[in-house]
């Protein structure tokens, strides 16, 4: 079945991860998606565009590869780190450490920043770019602590988010940009955790957040979204 009504053209930034695989399987089989662009660090499949969160010259470079095939309707982005070499979330203030806040923040903030930079401008007059974040995140729903950087690299992508949505308000204002949380998905990322247990597959998570963005509004711009179409608190 379609996810939209009409003709569209879209972008998997993070395709290599568990979420953007299953968002780029979704497109590929939707019969209205007439180009779907995947964009990744790793992989190695031919089609792949190879984009670093940690080098804006490959973030440009990028954007600047997929220029004349847009604009696009939806641009997803499903990028992001937890854990990785060698380190694990933070447990308490006395694990914070310089190299785990600049890994995690270069993944989940600073890139998504220059993500904004580079591919707001190819968004369709009424497309929408939506920036996978977490419910951690929230400021307003923080109750079980830990987890520092992570936490605070998320709360800052949706400032990011937020603010980016009030510049494209003046130029397109039908178009948008928006935080989702996919809830808990069975990953690379959520694997070490209790949560995992509960996790449910990428591809249900995938669904659920296509069709809360397929029901979004222009006046949704610069909000926080759960997969279910829930708003989430900043
Ligand atoms: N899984 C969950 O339960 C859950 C819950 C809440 C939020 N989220 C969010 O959902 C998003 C997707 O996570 P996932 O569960 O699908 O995890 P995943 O399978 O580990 O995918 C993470 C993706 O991010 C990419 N990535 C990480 N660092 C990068 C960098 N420096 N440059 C370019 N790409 C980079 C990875 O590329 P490589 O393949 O090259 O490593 C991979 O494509 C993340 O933003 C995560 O915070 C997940």
């Amino acid at each position: 079945m379609s996810l939209f009504q009409s003709p569209y053209k879209a972008l998997v930034i993070g395709a290599s991860g568990s979420i953007g695989a299953a968002f780029l399987k979704r497109l590929q089989e939707d019969p209205l998606c007439e180009t779907v662009i995947p964009l990744a660090r790793t992989s190695n499949q031919a089609d792949f565009i190879s984009i670093h969160l940690d080098d804006e010259d490959s973030i440009s470079r990028a954007a600047l590869t997929v220029k004349d095939q847009g604009p696009f309707d939806l641009i997803l982005v499903a990028t992001g780190v937890l854990h990785g070499d060698g380190f694990m979330p933070e447990k308490r203030l006395a694990d914070i450490d310089m190299k785990v806040l600049q890994e995690t923040f270069t993944a989940n903030t600073f890139g998504p920043a220059l993500l904004l930079k580079h591919f707001v401008p190819l968004i369709s007059a009424r497309g929408v770019m939506a920036l996978i974040s977490a419910k951690v995140g929230s400021i307003e729903d923080t109750r079980l602590g830990g987890w520092y950087s992570y936490r605070a690299s998320k709360a800052a992508l949706n400032m990011l988010i937020k603010t980016a949505s009030i510049e494209l308000r003046r130029q397109k204002p039908e178009a948008m940009v928006v935080a989702i949380h996919p809830g808990t998905v069975i990953s690379n990322l959520s694997q070490p955790f209790a949560g995992g247990a509960n996790a449910r597959p990428a591809k249900i998570a995938a669904e659920e957040m296509l069709a809360t963005i397929q029901a979004l509004e222009a006046e949704d711009s610069g909000q926080f979204f759960a997969y279910d179409g829930q708003l989430l608190p900043w």
